[in-house]
């Protein structure tokens, strides 16, 4: 039987990574996380001062680079960057990451072979539009911009980072959105043929239940 493909696509905060492991989970699906991916160049870059206007040094990087990625487990040439690819210093510098379309290249090609032969649930900004457009079931999760800084803001609580005020974290996000949405590079849009979800009014129990009955209905 033909693997399975899901494609959670959205903007930062929109929930995509929290909804795709619970959901994975239930459905024992193999999870990806492709956001880290790029945060785990981004942090090599960082450590290693690449020039990032330099296509060489560019090339270079992405020859260099070793990716492991484990469950939750990030490691960069061997070394578990699990925790430090989620600071606000690595949030900052991603976009940039993102919109180089040699480590987009790069990145895409390894998420299809990690997806290879397995059923798969995947979150990002171009999954549905790019890595896999045939994906058996595309979600578009969006959430309004307050409500997304809000969680964020949540999340840094919880991991003991106090950097950021609120009014930063909304601004920070509403800047990504507009790189991640206007880059030339597979800017963020909803597929085509993409099941749109507000999380903005919903727990995280009732819109697992909602991409659980599109799930369920893949297999009819
Ligand atoms: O989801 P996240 O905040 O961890 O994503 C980090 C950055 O990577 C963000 O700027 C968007 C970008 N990204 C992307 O361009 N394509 C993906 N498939 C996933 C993330």
């Amino acid at each position: 039987m033909k693997n399975i493909i899901i494609a959670i696509d959205g903007p930062a905060g929109s929930g995509k990574s929290t909804i795709a492991k619970l959901i994975a989970k239930k459905h024992s699906l193999t999870y990806l996380d492709t956001g880290a991916m790029y945060r785990m160049v981004a942090f090599f870059s960082l450590e290693n001062n690449v020039d990032l206007n330099d296509e060489l040094s560019v090339k270079k990087m992405m020859e260099e680079i070793r990716l492991d990625i484990n469950n939750e487990q990030f490691m960069v040439n061997n070394k578990d960057v699990s925790k430090e690819i989620r600071t606000p210093e690595i949030t900052r510098i991603v976009s940039k990451i993102a919109s180089i379309k040699q480590i987009r290249e790069n990145l895409v090609q390894l998420q299809r072979e990690i997806a290879k032969g397995k059923n798969s649930i995947l979150d990002g900004r171009d999954i549905g539009t790019v890595v896999f457009p045939n994906a058996d079931l595309k979600i578009f999760l969006i959430a309004s911009p307050e409500e997304r800084a809000k969680r964020r803001m949540k999340d840094y609580e919880m991991k003991g980072i106090n950097e950021e005020s609120y009014e930063e974290v909304l601004s920070a996000l509403k800047h990504r959105d507009h790189i991640d949405m206007t880059r030339e590079e597979s800017p963020l849009k909803k597929a085509e043929n993409s099941i749109e979800i507000d999380s903005s009014n919903l727990s995280i129990v009732e819109i697992c239940d909602e991409i659980s009955k599109y799930i369920l209905k893949l297999g009819e």
